[in-house]
């Protein structure tokens, strides 16, 4: 008897009849079930075959046959069973055949997945046309996701429309996590975003902010629309960091404008769904036409980037800026910084121009509507609470006075003013499901099966509103923030509490949004009284996006606190 034999020596398989199949096999997969049939025809074709080499009677072959299918039934209904287990997926809601879930995705998505939670639990998921969808919506889970799987989750799914332009896949953002991803973040966090970067660009946002402070005084007594003013300066600002110090006067005004207007449409497409998302094998027909839109404008974006590059090699040819060029070369602007270092970059990993006009788009997409819509919330929550805004106006008076401007340099001294800041990104994390993140390969999460190249969503909006972790969490109040509350910070160490994501794949500009939302929210407080036009309520509804903004813009009217009229030239 020889217990090596090839399976060709065996008899030939029995059919597969999977409508009688175990009960236990009829909810799954066609590839588990036949998986398991042919594990079974292999065993009992063993036997039958070891068996015919031994010489026994009939009624005992028969015996040990049915003793062996019994416990090969046996085997086949344990391994069945712990089969199911680890690969079985999270719950969620049932979904109508080919398009899933899709039909019954509220507009509100971020405020809907919360509402799916408390039925389905904190995993469940969504069929989104023929991709799958994983919410999570606890601080453990999150947790799972972004701590001890965080390599795997480091990835993103990238949407479709971004294939119309280079550098919509070159970029921080969609970059999958590798030695290219990790290059882009270190020029980014260590260089571009680095506090002693930063601080040589502080002219720059000083400037800005005064010219919105002086035009918001030139309208005192009338009503204005609060984020729109916020959105231009942080354009501004944004803008400015990156090519300020090469374009100047009326140039920089009118490319400005020009550079606006783009960026608005190219956002609005990325926000919009898309076909081609949900059922990538349509993506080539581009049916809504969407990346045909954005290849327009990316032509457009990319003459803009050519013009300030040529402009700035100019520049730095001619040598007409010896002064500057004296200098370091971060004392100018983000622009001439990267083309200095492109020029010097690790070879192993170039940085390429379609490189620096990645980061370039990253600073403009990631830093301008999240920032201005952040101050908005914190502005409208403020109208609502106006003992919070007489607090904070105390904390300003008494650190900073009411003979001088608020300075960058004054937002370390703000403890009140830092607390509110804290409150709001709570109540109204901009990113509410953050930006998407993709396992780049199979994972267990909450003991359910994630599978690779699925869309896995972090509800951090839903975590920082849940009662069992917040004290009356639908309260908008600084004060849980002050004293002793320091271990909520906003690294991403605590999953309860994580408005810039958790882990390698957390914000990148965290050290500038800091000093954009203090330095901006500390001056209109400090140089304005706010109130709202008569009969009006404060509106704190959202209206979902990438990133939240509120549903009705926030119109307030400014009245001059300090005494010199000079200090708002
Ligand atoms: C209040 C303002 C801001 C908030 C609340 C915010 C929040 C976030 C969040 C939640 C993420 C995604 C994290 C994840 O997916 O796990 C993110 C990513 C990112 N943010 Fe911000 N952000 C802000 C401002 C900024 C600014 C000012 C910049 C740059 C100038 C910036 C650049 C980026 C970049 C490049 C990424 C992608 C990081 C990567 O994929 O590696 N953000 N941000």
């Amino acid at each position: 008897m020889s217990f090596v034999g090839s399976s060709s020596h065996l008899p030939p398989p029995l059919p597969v009849h999977t409508e009688h199949a175990l009960p236990l096999l009829r909810n799954s997969t066609p590839q588990f079930v036949s998986k398991y049939f042919s594990k079974i025809n292999t065993m009992i074709r063993t036997i039958s075959y070891l068996l015919e080499d031994i010489n026994m009677d009939v009624p005992a072959t028969i015996l040990v046959t049915l003793s062996a299918i019994f416990s090969v039934i046996w085997y086949g209904w344990i391994y069945a069973k712990s089969m199911k287990r680890s690969s079985s997926l999270p719950p969620g809601p049932r979904g109508l055949p080919l398009i899933g879930n899709l039909a019954s995705l509220e507009p509100d998505i971020h405020s809907y997945f919360a509402k799916l939670a408390q039925t389905h639990g904190p995993i469940f998921k969504l069929q989104l046309g023929s991709k799958l969808g994983i919410v999570v919506t606890s601080p453990s889970l999150a947790s799972e996701v972004l701590k001890d799987h965080d390599i795997t989750f480091a990835n993103r799914d990238i949407p479709d429309v971004s294939r119309a332009m280079d550098y919509g896949r070159s970029n921080i953002v969609a970059t999958p996590y590798g030695p290219e991803w990790r290059m882009l973040r270190k020029v980014c966090v260590a260089k571009m975003l680095s506090n002693a970067t930063l601080d040589s660009l502080y002219p720059l946002r000083s400037r800005e902010v005064r010219n919105t402070i002086k035009y918001i005084y030139s309208h005192a007594g009338s009503p204005i629309n609060v984020g729109d003013q916020l959105f231009l300066t942080v354009f501004n600002v944004v803008t400015s960091m990156l090519w300020g110090g090469t374009v100047l006067g009326k140039d920089r005004a009118s490319l400005g404008a020009e550079f606006r207007g783009v960026v608005a449409e190219m956002t609005e497409l990325l926000s919009k769904p898309n076909v081609s998302d949900f059922f990538p094998s349509l993506a080539r027909f581009d049916l809504q036409g969407v990346v045909k839109k954005m290849r327009g404008l990316a032509m457009k974006f990319e003459q803009i980037f050519e013009k300030m590059i040529d402009k700035r090699l100019k520049v730095d040819e001619n040598g007409t800026r010896d002064a500057a060029r004296s200098r370091s070369i971060e004392c100018e602007d983000f622009l001439g910084f990267l083309l200095k270092l492109k020029d010097e970059g690790d070879p192993k990993t170039p940085l390429t121009m379609t490189h620096v006009k990645a980061l370039l788009m990253d600073m403009v997409v990631g830093g301008t509507e999240t920032s201005s819509n952040a101050v908005e919330f914190a502005m409208a929550e403020i109208m609502r609470k106006p003992e919070v805004m007489r607090k904070a106006q105390q904390e300003l008076d008494e650190v900073i006075g009411k003979d001088r401007m608020v300075q960058e340099s004054d937002i370390n001294k703000l403890p009140y003013l830092y607390a509110i800041m804290k409150e709001s990104l709570r109540l109204h994390p901009v990113l509410p499901l953050l930006v998407p993140h993709c396992p780049s390969q199979t994972c267990t999460v909450g003991g359910y099966t994630i599978p690779k190249g699925v869309r896995v969503f972090v509800n951090v909006w839903a975590i920082h509103r849940d009662p069992t972790v917040w004290e009356n969490p639908l309260d908008f109040n600084p004060e849980r923030f002050l004293n002793g509350s320091s271990k909520w910070d906003y690294s991403g160490s605590d999953l309860s509490y994580f408005p810039f994501g958790s882990g390698r794949r957390s914000c990148a500009g965290i050290a500038m949004a800091e000093r954009m939302f203090m330095y901006f929210l500390a001056t209109l407080l400090h140089c304005f009284d706010w109130e709202l036009p008569e009969g009006k309520e404060p509106d704190l509804s959202e209206k979902f996006g990438i990133v939240i903004k509120l549903k009705n813009p926030l119109v307030v009217i400014p009245a001059p606190r300090l005494p010199d009229p000079n200090l708002y030239e």
